[in-house]
């Protein structure tokens, strides 16, 4: 029996590094992490390799096991599905992988760096520069416009404003959002805000973009065109995206699937040369056999 969601508030490190002005911002701005497409052009195609990851919430009287021994490498370029029933420990696992929590054993490396060693110091650095993020609510800032929302990350590192305002108008016209750039949030949908969101984890050309359930709170039409997006981000910029969703809809538009339960992997599905629909159909089939009902039972 899948354990009930008791997902906990998003960690105040997350929101403050959104918002946070570092004291020493790097001299470079965020280019399209030079050094990993340097590495896999020599060979070393891994941007994402987890390690036998493994963590435990709580002390000797209250302990809970999210993850156990948990292992998988993501490609450059690739998309990847993280499925799971709620409290199987994917949110868990993004969090770990994006240094926003500690595992308790194992280690993730990002472009060959082990990001589990990385003292707390360097961790903010770490992530502005390597890392974009998509939530599930898409936690623009209030008192900016989508413009400002997603030439931060660029502001932020002090890219130059000219460069940033080519670099804002090139993704959203890519992601379909140029009739919304001078909107503040409360004045856009909550699917037009998403792909404010998506733009803003792009405009970095992070090494990895990682989506922690960004269609839950859409409807299905606003979900697809978030996932159009996203498809386009993994095409057009070769964006590696790694996406945590319950959503088998959501899921088959990735390349592979990897399945958590009870903290493990269950199993892994890759797309290959199938049709969305196709995959789509395997994908229920392994909920199926993992026991769920349907799309919204994982
Ligand atoms: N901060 C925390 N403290 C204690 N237990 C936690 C914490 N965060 C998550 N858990 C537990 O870890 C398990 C996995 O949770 P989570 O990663 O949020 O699952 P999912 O995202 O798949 O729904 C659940 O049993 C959850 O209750
Ligand atoms: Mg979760």
């Amino acid at each position: 029996m899948p354990l009930q969601s008791q997902t906990p508030a998003r960690p105040q490190e997350a929101q403050h590094m959104r918002t946070a002005y570092p004291k020493n911002p790097p001299a470079a701005p965020t280019a399209p992490s030079a050094a990993g497409m340097e590495a896999s052009r020599a060979g070393v195609p891994r941007v994402l390799e987890v390690q036998h990851i493994e963590k435990v919430y709580g002390s000797r009287n209250a302990i809970t096991r999210a993850l156990s021994d948990v292992s998988f490498s993501v490609a450059e370029g690739e998309f990847v599905g993280i499925m799971g029933a709620s409290g199987s420990g994917k949110s868990t696992m993004l969090n770990c992988i994006s240094t926003i929590d500690t595992v308790t054993s194992g280690h993730v490396l990002i472009n060959g760096a082990d990001v589990t060693a990385l003292k707390p110091a360097k961790l903010t650095r770490f992530r502005r520069e390597q890392l974009g993020f998509i939530f599930q609510d898409s936690n623009l800032l209030d008192t900016l416009t989508a413009r400002e929302n997603i030439a931060l990350p660029l502001t932020i590192s002090r890219v130059a404003a000219k460069e940033t305002l080519s670099r804002v108008e090139e993704v959203a016209r890519r992601l379909g959002i140029l009739e919304v750039l001078d909107k503040y949030p409360y004045q856009m949908s909550g699917g037009q805000q998403q792909r404010v969101a998506a733009a803003r984890a792009m405009v970095t050309n992070p090494a990895i973009i990682m989506a922690d359930e960004p269609t839950g709170a859409l409807d299905s039409k606003n979900a697809r065109l978030l996932l159009e997006c996203l498809e386009t981000m993994n095409r057009t910029y070769r964006a590696t995206v790694l996406m945590v969703t319950h959503d088998a809809f959501a899921a088959s538009y990735t390349h592979r699937v990897i399945f958590l339960r009870d903290g493990r992997v269950f199993t892994e599905l890759n797309r290959g040369d199938s049709s969305r629909q196709d995959f789509f159909n395997r994908i229920m089939e392994v909920v199926a056999i993992m026991g769920g009902e349907g799309s919204d039972a994982l």
